[in-house]
């Protein structure tokens, strides 16, 4: 019993400091949260977004290489923030420019901890990848397949605030996963009292990411609870086992989770068809390689 009650408390004292460092964490650099901010403004038109992302030039050579690379492989060279709104599409380069802003939020210190993080991004890659097969095969509109693809990138966010800020907790986090063979998720709530889902509504919260983001990210283990969203969060779900399912990345843990009743039944797929998924994602994946390594600035 007493055990217990220690267990408690130490979980409450973790709690209130990583309350308080999710307090401190800088915020999104200003442009990064301009682009974001556009999304609820119907009259934002493309040049506004050109002159926002093309005012930061680190930030704007990093989009022009994205849209360069070899996956999206347009066989002429975009060379200006407008012309690559035109050729992908407002949604995309928003999309794009948010994306790297998170990834560079969390890639700052580049010191070892204990999530691999070229593991780690790998995982998030597959899962955008297979997010948006998934999303085509579905049939749901072009702008949710935008979405969900940033929603598979950035669903396990807080596995990276919680390995950055308290990489000596997280290190113990991990190590009961593997030891105990249970998720990431589960050892987190057993080991810290919370887990990456909610650290990482925090942190969606706190950089005011959109509300179908935070929902992707909040709820990718319990989409049943997505209500405004739950089509969206349901593909992030199914797209999380399908990057483990094939073996691409690793988001630390090697369990592939069984699909949630309620997604299962909304998606309702014949295995024939869940195959292709797992195939196409394969396929697929070798494309976006680049664009991690321009993400992460390499
Ligand atoms: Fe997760
Ligand atoms: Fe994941």
């Amino acid at each position: 019993m007493a055990t217990i009650v220690e267990t408690k408390l130490k979980q409450e004292r973790l709690l209130r400091i990583i309350e308080d460092e999710l307090q401190d964490l800088p915020p999104l650099p200003a442009v990064v949260m301009r682009v974001m901010q556009t999304i609820n403004d119907p009259t934002t038109s493309a040049s506004d977004l050109n002159r926002l992302i093309a005012g930061d030039q680190a930030l704007a050579s990093k989009v022009l290489r994205l849209v360069n690379s070899s996956y999206y492989g347009f066989p002429r060279r975009i060379s200006t923030i407008t012309h690559a709104v035109v050729i992908l599409g407002f949604n995309t380069v928003r999309n794009l420019t948010t994306s790297l802003g998170v990834f560079n939020a969390f890639d700052a210190q580049g010191r070892q901890t204990a999530l691999d993080r070229d593991g780690f991004w790998a995982h998030s890659l597959a899962s955008a990848t297979a997010a948006g097969v998934i999303a085509r095969r579905k049939g749901i509109v072009a702008k949710s397949i935008e979405e969900v693809f940033v929603g598979g990138l950035l669903h396990d966010i807080g596995k990276l605030f919680l390995d950055q800020y308290f990489p000596d907790q997280y290190a113990i986090t991990l190590k009961l996963a593997r030891a105990a063979k249970i998720s990431v998720w589960d050892a987190e709530k057993t080991a810290l009292g919370v887990g990456h889902a909610l650290v990482g509504k925090r942190v969606a919260e706190k950089w005011n990411l959109p509300p179908s983001l935070t929902s992707m990210i909040t709820l990718h283990h319990q989409p049943a609870f997505a209500k405004d969203h739950f089509e969206i969060t349901a593909v992030v779900h199914a797209a999380d086992r399908v990057a483990r399912k094939v073996g691409l990345g690793n988001g630390g843990d090697e369990l592939v989770p069984p699909l949630a009743p309620e997604v299962q039944q909304w998606l309702n797929l014949p295995p024939a068809v869940w195959e292709s998924i797992e195939a196409e994602t394969c396929q697929k994946f070798d494309d976006g390689k680049e664009f991690l390594k321009v993400a992460q600035g390499g």
